[in-house]
């Protein structure tokens, strides 16, 4: 690790609908890569602990109201004010497990019906990953698995509008998983394309930025 000059950790993103189970592979993931004895960390946005998090978190709790582009912009914000520590970390070695990034954040608002282009405005210039793990599932299968835990955009019919504006997003730089599968199943695929992905990056891939 960091040993070579250009090696660096890994920019690992996970996406996919409310309940297709990133957060439960984004764990797994976590403790299997440290068991390997991998500098690894997991991460996820919106990130609720700082002051634009926690206005986020309002938000989607139907706390507070702000309108489409505005709650757009501070998404974006809260993964600005983390772009620094990421390069600081990803170039010191360590690989980051991102769960829901800038893909999130453009299918969520243009769902709603916000122009794409203007959407991945704000999202140009933070780190492009170097893998996207995209978690497939029906948006019925997924609400069936219960647990909407009630936030603002946990519904199906707004689901099934993200489902479609995800798939425009979709570049050289995704896998599509299918999230229906046994967990296990879904797991052991994840392992390896992380796998193959984190050599690469150790034998010094550039990091880019995303969408310029
Ligand atoms: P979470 O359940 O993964 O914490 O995400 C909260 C919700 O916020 C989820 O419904 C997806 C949505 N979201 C956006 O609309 N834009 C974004 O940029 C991100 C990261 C999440």
């Amino acid at each position: 690790n960091g040993n070579r000059d250009n090696s660096r950790g890994a920019l690992i993103v996970l996406e996919g609908l409310d309940r297709s189970g990133k957060t439960s592979q984004s764990t797994r993931l976590l403790s299997y890569l440290e068991q390997q004895g991998f500098s690894v960390e997991s991460w996820r946005f919106p990130d609720r602990s700082t002051c634009v998090g926690e206005m986020i978190s309002s938000y989607l709790a139907n706390k507070s109201q702000l309108d489409d582009r505005t709650i757009h912009l501070l998404f974006s914000a809260n993964r600005w004010e983390k772009r620094s520590l990421m390069e600081m970390k990803l170039r010191s070695g360590t690989t980051l497990l991102v769960d829901r990034y800038s893909y999130s954040g453009v299918a969520f608002s243009s769902a709603k019906g916000l122009d794409v282009e203007w959407c991945k405005g704000p999202e140009m210039g933070l780190l492009a990953p170097d893998l996207v793990l995209y978690l497939n599932i029906p948006p019925e299968k997924a609400a069936e698995r219960g647990g909407y835990g009630g936030e603002r955009y946990e519904q199906l019919e707004f689901q099934r509008k993200v489902a479609q504006h995800y798939k425009m997003l979709c570049d050289a730089t995704w896998k599509i998983i299918d999230a229906s599968l046994p967990m296990e199943d879904v797991e052991k695929q994840l392992r390896e394309f992380v796998m193959d992905c984190i050599a690469t990056c150790q034998i010094g891939k550039p990091l880019s930025q995303l969408w310029l």
